[in-house]
């Protein structure tokens, strides 16, 4: 039982969650990943990446740079038109032997099957998976029910059904492989405004979880996956389809995907990916946060509670000093 004066949202009494008790950076490392670019077992030229929402923002700037890497590039996306406008910038760069352009909606089983068999059936394996398609549209608790049902269809059935499709074709090849799903901070901390959409996250965080773990225990497992957690992007779902200037908190889409490279190469499962405005150390006192108020029986989402304001406020300038 928690003591009450420890609930006491004035009292900045001893927290195992307090960032001084933090003992540094994170250190999910595989030893036989952490090698040079161009001795990395999966993300090497010859292999195959597949990528679910490849027509815009992260998902392309993906494609395209597995290209570069020399990788074989299949881009599924439900957005036709813009898929065929990137499919034709990687035939440019890679040729069209090396380009499977695959029109996917990955909330429909069927069509992810499709997906599956065109790659294999060019290629014979996958490297590289990225679970990465997704939608923000507004659902809040008490409203939006039919956006509820869309944003779960693609966020979280959409990952579901890839990693159903794949998975046991991706076990039965000898290379080693990967699958990155992209989850979002906002799948860690919650902040209020689009509940539908930070529920898809958390959920996209735990399956994910799941599936690295799962996959750690079965025999003879060569695939591993990674949860890739985008900082604040300048992409389609953040406005940067409709031509605006990208604001200067935010990274590209390019910058995001090459972050996430280097620590996918090296082995880590969460990547945190930070941006302009929040930096590593900002995302992982907001975490610890959040853990805080479970374990310290705080309300929830205390960090937006008017109560908690000026304790949070206390904790975020102390821990940044501690860490910095
Ligand atoms: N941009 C950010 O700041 C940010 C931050 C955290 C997480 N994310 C996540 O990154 C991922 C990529 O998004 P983005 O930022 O590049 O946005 P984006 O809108 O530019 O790209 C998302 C792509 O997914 C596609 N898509 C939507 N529904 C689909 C479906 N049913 N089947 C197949 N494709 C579908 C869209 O057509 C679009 O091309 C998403 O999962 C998003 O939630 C983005």
């Amino acid at each position: 039982m928690i003591p009450i004066s420890d609930r006491n949202p004035r009292s900045a009494g001893a927290s195992p969650m307090r960032p001084g008790l933090y003992t540094g950076t994170a250190s999910y490392k595989l030893d036989t990943m952490s090698v040079a670019d161009e001795l990395h077992p999966v993300l090497h030229a010859g292999r195959v990446a597949v990528i679910t929402g490849a027509a815009s923002g992260i998902g392309k700037a993906a494609a395209l740079e597995f290209a570069k890497l020399g990788l074989k590039v299949a881009i599924a996306d439900v957005d036709e038109a813009r898929l065929a406008a990137v499919g034709k910038q990687l035939v440019e760069q890679i040729g069209e032997a090396n380009v499977l352009i695959v029109p996917t909606d990955v909330a429909q089983i069927d069509q992810v099957t499709r997906l599956r068999d065109r790659v294999y059936e060019a290629w014979g394996e996958v490297a590289v998976l990225m679970n990465n398609a997704g939608i923000g549209i507004k659902g809040t608790s008490w409203e939006g029910l039919e956006n509820w049902h869309k944003i779960f269809n693609v966020n979280v059935f959409g990952v579901v059904n890839v990693q159903q499709v794949f998975v046991p074709s991706m076990l039965h090849q000898e290379n080693p492989a990967m699958i990155i799903n992209t989850g979002s901070k906002q799948g860690f901390t919650n902040p209020p405004g689009n509940a539908a959409y930070n529920a898809s996250k958390a959920a996209v965080k735990s399956l994910t979880e799941g599936l690295a773990h799962e996959l750690r225990n079965q025999p003879d497992s060569n695939v591993t996956a990674h949860l890739f957690v985008p900082g604040w992007t300048w992409t389609g779902i953040t406005g940067a389809n409709g031509g605006a200037e990208k604001p200067a908190g935010a990274w590209t889409a390019e910058e995001t995907v090459l972050y996430m490279l280097d620590h996918a190469r090296a082995g880590e499962f969460y990547i945190l990916v930070p941006d302009n405005e929040t930096k590593r150390e900002v995302d992982q006192l907001r975490i610890m946060w959040g853990a805080a108020d479970i374990v310290e029986g705080r309300p929830a989402l205390s960090r937006w509670d008017p109560n908690y304001k000026a304790l949070f406020e206390e904790y975020m300038r102390d821990g940044l000093a501690q860490l910095d």
